[in-house]
């Protein structure tokens, strides 16, 4: 019988509160500590953005010390956010209303993702943001004075929200937005530690006041559940598995998976849970046998950067799963919909595009088509496929797998040591 996967992991900081906690830490006076902090690619072009706006920051091992000194200098040189999405969106926000110009690049994945989705609404705002004509990378904000406004998100983003409540805090006057879908709320409950007098939350509605004290803070970054969530799929379509892992980041914005995997039949504990400011705890997790399923809209952006994990899933379990809603997919690293279906094909997966998801005739007999995959450059995908190549006796190759130094440098590392 198949070996499972066995053992207790501890996966690396939350991606999403790394970045807010540099943020945060430059935009505060005085010594931020953020301990556990994720020291992988995306997080360090947010560390190198900073520094060279003249904070002085310092890294240890998995902490980093933020000497906040209230305000940002102008940038030398142009600004590379590499491969990040988070850093380039947020820091759009940040850069409206400062007294300088700066110029943002990035990668070829970056340099292909939307960014109007943030200049529109800090223009309503009053900033000067130049994008290319297709709307994307290279940047140029030209900081302005910003009015408050009152904004409804046309569509649930986390790093859309983040860059408006970004520039607010800097605004004339205050600024309403309008959440009519959930997305996660880090930047919030961040603000709320750093600066309580700041944001207020009525409904669905976030009301953010300039100009108030940003302090100091010391912090410590949960596990991100999005590296937890390759584990706890592998644990779950690998027979004989019984993992514990530790320390979770379980704040319920980015829950889905565990509430999808739930209703699908996983077996999936919650224990030792912690009530903080981003709730932690421990996750039990054994294998079982999948029910297939679908997806209501409202749940989508607490699980979309586990949707291919999600497809992967839906693939073992026994049935047809029709997943829609997740055309976002289609903006993120790489088009997740068109590369999860190209590479999950290789695997003998019966899976078809469609154009707001996929349509997958989930069994356990898969027919492996081709042993060289390629991870498109992107690490959700790289991940997702080294989980998949778990179920097959094969050597399977993965294309430019080390991409998974933007979320999870150890990943691998990792694999092996719960698989020996
Ligand atoms: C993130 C928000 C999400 C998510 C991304 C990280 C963040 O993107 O997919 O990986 O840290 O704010 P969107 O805001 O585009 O949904």
């Amino acid at each position: 019988m198949a070996m499972g996967i066995n053992g207790i992991i501890t996966v690396p900081g939350d991606k999403s509160i790394s970045h807010r906690s540099i943020i945060f830490g430059a935009m505060s006076n005085g010594v931020t500590t953020v301990n556990n902090f994720l020291n992988s690619a995306d997080c360090q072009t947010t560390i190198k953005a900073f520094q060279a706006m003249g904070v002085k920051i310092e890294k240890h091992e998995n902490q980093v010390v933020i000497h906040g000194n209230g305000h940002l200098s102008k940038p030398i040189n142009t600004l590379n956010m590499g491969n990040s999405g988070t850093t380039t969106r947020l820091i759009m926000g940040l850069l409206s209303s400062q007294p300088f110009k700066a110029n943002l690049v990035g990668d070829e994945s970056l340099s292909r993702r939307p960014m109007s989705r943030v200049a529109e609404p800090l223009r309503l705002m009053n900033a000067d943001i130049q994008t290319s004509e297709t709307g994307t990378l290279p940047v140029d904000v030209n900081g302005k004075q910003l009015n408050g406004i009152n904004y409804e998100l046309p569509i649930p983003s986390a790093q859309v929200k983040s860059a408006i409540i970004l520039a607010a805090l800097n605004a004339k006057n205050k600024t309403t937005i309008i959440e009519p879908t959930l997305s996660r709320d880090h930047t919030e409950r961040m603000l709320k530690l750093f600066s309580p007098k700041s944001i207020q939350k009525i409904d669905n509605s976030i009301i953010i006041t300039p100009h108030c004290d940003i302090k100091a803070q010391t912090l410590i970054v949960p596990g991100d559940i999005s590296s937890a969530a390759f584990w706890m799929v592998a644990a779950t379509i690998i027979p004989n598995s019984n993992l514990i892992i530790k320390s979770v980041g379980l704040n319920p914005t980015r829950m889905g998976l565990v509430k999808v995997m739930q209703r699908m039949g996983a077996n999936i504990q919650i224990i030792n849970f912690k009530d903080t400011v981003e709730p932690t705890a421990d996750l039990v997790v054994k294998s079982a046998q999948l029910n297939p399923i679908s997806l209501n809209k409202e749940e989508v952006p607490a699980l979309i950067d586990e949707a291919p994990l999600l497809a992967l899933l839906a693939a073992r379990a026994d049935g047809i799963s029709e997943l829609h809603y997740l055309k976002e997919l289609r903006f993120k690293e790489s088009d997740r919909i068109k590369t999860v279906v190209e590479e999950f094909k290789k695997l003998g997966i019966n899976i078809k595009e469609l154009d707001d998801g996929f349509l997958i005739h989930g069994n356990r007999n898969w027919q492996l088509q081709n042993s060289h995959l390629d991870s498109h450059n992107d690490h959700r995908i790289a991940m997702t496929l080294k989980i998949a190549s778990q179920l097959f006796n094969s050597d399977i190759f993965i294309e430019n797998a080390d991409c998974v130094d933007i979320s999870y440098p150890n990943f691998f590392q990792d694999l092996k040591s719960l698989r020996s």
